[in-house]
């Protein structure tokens, strides 16, 4: 399975800040916004990344995160010429692909929660068309909602920031297709808000019997960093979790490590070219005192 990162979009809610800069590049806390759906793809073993970005950002991500050898991944950079919508994705990364299943992460979403990784890595063995990741949110009308029928919790639609919301229950933004998804967004026509919209592919395999939700309990934190607020909100959380535990939320390296997409002996190597500083000094201690 391959990983996708969409990390373009307009950032027009975090306008000026994202006038020079994506919003996925800025500080979230102590590392970038990017860091953490990327952690996310790396705790679930995905290897083969492209992350989606625009045009004129495509160098200062590349600079950030050079072709993944360093974490025992690769990266890939595709450019979205414009902001067409997150459904668009599967368009710019058809060739990218080459027919495989694929777990997508927009660039601007924050998970954890405890063992969250094994349900993901779980999800992904499921042999079935796709399955969305649902939590509960209090203003269903903002997301995409799924219409669930009780008592077994089977999705029997979705809706895309629904006024009369048919549940609480949002789709977050982490996905996974199967091979067919280019084949579906090919066709897709611009919604009224004049984006091709992820709702419709998932609306696709709902139809075809072939969406799987996983409902990700109260315990899980679903946050994201594309608003000021957001960002802000995510920052203390990250503070406040790794001032507590004494360890980092999406260390890169660190999964690396533990994940052994990498020697701990090949990682301290590199990471003893960093700058002093106090991230440097997280993994020398998380890597020396034995993972
Ligand atoms: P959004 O936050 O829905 O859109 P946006 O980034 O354009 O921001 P704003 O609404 O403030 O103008 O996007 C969700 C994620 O998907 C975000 O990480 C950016 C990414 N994205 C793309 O990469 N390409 C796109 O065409 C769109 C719409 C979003």
């Amino acid at each position: 399975m391959k990983g996708i990162v969409l990390a373009g979009g307009s950032g027009t809610r975090m306008y000026p800040l994202t006038k020079s800069i994506s919003k996925q590049l800025l500080g979230v806390y102590d590392k970038p916004a990017i860091y953490y759906p990327l952690s996310i793809l790396m705790l679930a073993d995905v290897r083969e990344i492209a992350l989606i970005v625009n045009p004129h950002e495509r160098e200062a991500f590349q600079e950030l995160l050079g072709d993944g050898q360093q974490y025992g991944v690769s990266f890939e950079y595709l450019v979205q010429e414009q902001p067409r919508g997150i459904a668009d994705a599967y368009n710019v990364s058809e060739d990218f692909l080459e027919g495989s299943s694929s777990m997508m992460i927009l660039g601007d979403n924050f998970f954890y929660g405890y063992e969250l990784p094994k349900r993901i890595r779980l999800a992904k063995e499921k042999n079935i068309g796709a399955t969305v990741f649902a939590m509960q949110v209090k203003n269903p009308q903002r997301f995409g909602v799924l219409d669930i029928k009780s008592p077994d919790q089977v999705p029997v639609g979705i809706y895309e920031k629904p006024q009369n919301p048919p549940s609480n229950w949002a789709v977050t933004g982490l996905y996974i297709f199967d091979g067919n998804a280019p084949k579906y967004t090919k066709n897709f026509k611009p919604s009224d808000r004049g984006e091709l919209e992820i709702t419709d592919l998932i609306s696709q395999y709902l139809k075809e019997n072939k969406l799987a939700v996983e409902y990700l309990g109260r315990g899980t934190a679903w946050l994201d960093t594309g608003t000021p607020d957001g960002m802000l909100g995510c920052a203390t959380f990250v503070k406040t979790v790794e001032e507590r535990q004494g360890f980092k939320i999406a260390c890169l390296e660190e999964i690396a490590c533990r994940r052994d997409l990498i020697s701990t002996t090949k990682m301290l190597e590199q990471v003893n070219n960093y700058p002093d500083c106090p991230y440097k000094d997280y993994i020398l201690d998380v890597l020396e005192g034995g993972l």
